[in-house]
């Protein structure tokens, strides 16, 4: 029965399909069929098929599938490297990349909340993917370098594409005068220094993969404009939208795409929710998964170099 149910539905929508884009969804939806039908034969007390999680699953992989079918299609199975994936925008960025079938090495301090991720990437996924879990931390340059190491070996000298989440805001109260220096070198580590450490490594395997890659770093509108109490936090995003437009100009002619994203405020753990902000009039993290989604399937004669996003409407609370 199931497997007939899989058959009548694949034949249905291939002989409606008119373009490889339709193909993908054929596929989708005659899986997410012959799950629908499965589940509720196997459960017949129950008789709701969102009672049964891998059915419930392969239909939320179906309506995704609607709109993120054609970037599947280019995405799927490629390699790819993301920093601070274990919260706020990494994580989402990295969510979105299992959804889509592609291979990840995601990296933060947290192991424990990587393990999670890991896990959580592998079921959305419609097809079996690598999620690597490297411990890394970004502030210190020795753990960065065996990451490295770590990455080239597991996907075997070939990485895709690489986004930079990983960032930390020194305490929000500090002038340059009362600030304490030491927050101001952990800042511009992990935001600058080790970010282009880790990039520099990586990129030489991004560009010798000549394969259209890409490399997505997450600045801030504090890379564009200053204001006062954070003066590492501000250096550091002045720095690295400084890096990318550097980098950018040196792989450019090698096919390498490289862009800057500058959001205003997120609703991450970074930003305290408490108080006047409303953080359902931030920008959420889907959004920057967006962004960087149009950097990686723009087309091979563009490369959206900056991308400023400011949250539509204020976030003050009403
Ligand atoms: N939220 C905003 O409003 C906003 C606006 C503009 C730009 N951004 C930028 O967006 C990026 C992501 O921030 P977010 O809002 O998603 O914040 P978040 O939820 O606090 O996530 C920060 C990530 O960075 C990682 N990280 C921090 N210190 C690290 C270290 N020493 N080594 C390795 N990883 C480290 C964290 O992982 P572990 O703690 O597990 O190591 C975490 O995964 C940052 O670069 C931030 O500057 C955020």
């Amino acid at each position: 029965m199931c497997t007939k149910a899989f058959f009548c539905a694949f034949v249905i929508c291939v002989l409606l399909c008119k373009s490889e884009t339709d193909f993908v969804q054929a596929i989708f939806f005659a899986q997410t069929l012959w799950f629908v039908l499965c589940g509720k034969l196997k459960n017949p007390q129950s008789g709701h098929r969102s009672n049964n999680k891998h059915t419930q699953t392969l239909f939320i992989h179906f309506l995704m599938s609607s709109s993120l079918s054609h970037v599947a299609t280019n995405l799927a199975g490629r390699n790819c490297v993301i920093t601070g994936a274990s919260s706020g925008i990494g994580h989402c960025i990295a969510q979105t990349f299992g959804r889509l079938g592609m291979n990840m090495a995601i990296l933060a301090r947290s192991e424990d909340k990587l393990q999670v991720l890991a896990r959580e990437c592998h079921q959305l996924s419609p097809q079996p993917i690598q999620v690597h879990v490297i411990p890394t931390d970004m502030s210190d340059k020795q753990s960065v370098d065996s990451s490295v190491d770590t990455i080239t070996q597991v996907f075997d000298h070939k990485v895709h594409y690489l986004i930079n989440c990983a960032g930390v805001m020194e305490n929000r109260s500090c002038s340059v005068v009362e600030s304490d220096a030491d927050d101001w070198e952990n800042t511009l580590m992990v935001n600058l220094v080790n970010t282009m450490r880790l990039t520099q490594k990586l990129s030489r395997m991004i560009v010798e993969s000549k394969d259209q890659g890409a490399i997505v770093n997450i600045g801030s509108m504090s890379g564009t404009m200053v204001g006062s109490g954070v003066p590492a936090y501000y250096a550091s995003k002045h720095g690295i939208r400084a890096f990318s437009h550097n980098l950018y100009d040196e792989i450019r002619s090698q096919g390498t795409k490289v862009s800057v994203i500058e959001p205003g405020m997120v609703n991450t753990p970074m930003i305290s929710s408490s108080g006047t902000l409303d953080p359902s009039k931030m920008i959420q993290t889907s959004d920057i998964a967006d962004a960087v989604l149009y950097v990686l399937t723009s087309s091979p004669t563009v490369c959206p170099v900056e991308i400023v996003l400011r949250p539509q409407r204020p976030v003050r609370k009403d």
